[in-house]
């Protein structure tokens, strides 16, 4: 059995997306949701899943022994960062070293980094005339956007796409390789071990 959490900040859609796809799959188990936004609507979504919640304030995050704590206990496998907008501390990332992934929504190393979150992303994007654009799917370091890269995907952009539109078609493509990608990556480094 893999033990999966999953951090999130905002309306959760991939964390659902992924909840629903590790259902289907006995041998992984999603623990829980940790986010650090009391009315974020992830929370909602993991009630309608049954999924246990915990919310952390910044004071928390920042002196994170407690959290790592709860991991530990939950026998933590693999930590997923789906919209988790706060750099993860050194003491976790340290513990965890090649089992966080987080996802972002255009081509690292372009288009990452503080403040490169959401719509930010996909407004700078458009902003640069960018043709095409994508998602990446990284291991988590302690800097924002640089662990080594996993997998990316890309779609383009069209002259007429709105923020909004460009975040939609990323959606369809972090919902399509997301999870499997997750997955994949369990199980390769299972095999490593
Ligand atoms: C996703 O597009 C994800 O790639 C992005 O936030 C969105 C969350 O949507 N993450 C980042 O920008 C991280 N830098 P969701 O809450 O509906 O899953």
């Amino acid at each position: 059995m893999k033990n999966l959490v999953i951090f999130a900040s905002g309306s959760g859609s991939n964390a659902e997306n992924i909840i629903r796809y590790f259902a289907q799959k006995p041998e992984f188990c999603i623990k829980k949701i940790y986010c650090n936004v009391p009315d974020a609507y992830v929370l909602e979504r993991a009630k309608k899943y049954g999924v246990p919640a915990q919310v952390f304030n910044r004071e928390e995050f920042r002196n994170p022994e407690k959290i790592l704590h709860h991991l530990q206990e939950e026998a933590t496998d693999f930590i997923i960062l789906a919209g988790f907008l706060w750099l993860m501390p050194p003491c976790i990332t340290a513990a965890y070293p090649y089992r966080i992934i987080n996802i972002h929504p255009a081509l690292l190393p372009a288009y990452g980094g503080k403040g490169m979150y959401g719509h930010h992303v996909h407004e700078a994007v458009i902003a640069a005339r960018e043709q095409e654009s994508g998602i990446t799917i990284h291991y988590v370091n302690e800097h924002y956007d640089e662990g080594a890269i996993i997998f990316q995907a890309k779609c383009p952009v069209l002259p007429a796409d709105t923020p909004d539109d460009l975040a939609a078609r990323i959606h369809e493509l972090e919902y399509r390789y997301f999870p499997e990608i997750i997955e994949k990556t369990i199980l390769n480094t299972e095999e490593e071990v």
